[in-house]
């Protein structure tokens, strides 16, 4: 089978780096664009070295008309506007995202390509934190009346708060008890408030160091508490993922897709 071509939005970024090594580094998978903003102090540097693997022969080049090439698939780890502002040049490549903080009308903006092509979108590519989403709804229902509390962690330069993987985590527990996130969702509790309100979900942020990525999901109730998390100790968990997900979506169907689908899991 000829190698999937593959291009990267985002390539001169933390996660980015490690998704264009992984490319590199595999002979099924051919690094066909890394791309960056048009400011970037990386422009036009080589994409391998960047990554810190050795030089490549392809120079990182700016987000514009015809910069993903012929790529099979897009994968994307960047910033919101960088990717609704890359819809238009994707042609009918899939697309692998994996930017976080878009509102609800840019989600949709993005799920709209998968009218032409297939489009899988995950907060968290880690397979660790797949399986964590499905223990996370399964003790939420089973224990309905335990008080849900989320803490996640991420270094100082995350732009977004909470992360996308900590609404995921507690749009799983509501969705388990049937309650919609918006009408439970307590963000970094503070002042002198009524105490907490049965079937409430708090979500809280930490933001310090270098942390790569961490989350703790507590369900306490009266006695005991059951406590279930997650720590990412690389990114490279998060690019093996997306180019998991970059391998499994070739040949399928235009659809939305999740890394659920990619894993198989029912
Ligand atoms: N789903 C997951 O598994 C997962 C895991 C970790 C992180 N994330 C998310 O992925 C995103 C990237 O994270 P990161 O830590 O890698 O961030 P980062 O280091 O800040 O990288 C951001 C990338 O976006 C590029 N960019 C910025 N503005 C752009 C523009 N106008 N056009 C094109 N590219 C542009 C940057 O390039 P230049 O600045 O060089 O132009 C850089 O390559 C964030 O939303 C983060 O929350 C998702």
């Amino acid at each position: 089978m000829e190698p999937l071509t593959i291009a990267v939005l985002g390539a001169t970024g933390r996660v980015g780096r490690r998704v264009v090594a992984h490319i590199l580094a595999s002979e099924d998978l051919e690094l066909q664009a890394a791309v960056c903003g048009p400011d970037s102090a990386a422009l036009y540097e080589d994409a391998g070295r960047l990554a810190g693997v050795g030089f490549s022969g392809l120079a990182v080049g700016p987000l514009e008309p015809g910069c993903f090439g012929e790529a099979e698939v897009v994968i994307d780890f960047s910033l919101p506007g960088a990717l609704l502002a890359a819809l238009p040049f994707l042609d009918g490549a899939a697309l692998v995202s994996g930017t976080t903080g878009l509102s609800a009308e840019e989600e949709a903006l993005v799920a709209a390509h998968a009218a032409r092509a297939p489009v899988v979108r995950a907060a968290n590519f880690s397979t660790g934190v797949t399986v964590l989403l499905d223990l996370v709804a399964r003790a939420a229902a089973a224990l309905p009346e335990a008080d849900v509390e989320i803490v996640e962690s991420h270094h100082r330069g995350k732009l977004d708060a909470p992360s996308g993987t900590a609404l995921a985590l507690a749009r799983a527990a509501a969705a388990a008890r049937g309650q919609a996130l918006d009408e439970v969702a307590c963000y970094g509790r503070v002042g002198r408030g009524e105490g907490r309100a049965l079937g409430e979900i708090g979500i809280h942020a930490l933001r310090m160091g270098d942390v790569v990525g961490e989350h703790e999901v507590w369900i306490a109730g009266q006695g005991d508490r059951v406590r279930l998390g997650h720590v990412a100790t690389s990114r490279d968990t998060f690019a093996l993922g997306a180019l998991r997900a970059a391998r499994w979506a070739r040949g399928k169907d235009p659809a939305s897709y999740t890394m659920r689908d990619v894993l198989g899991l029912p």
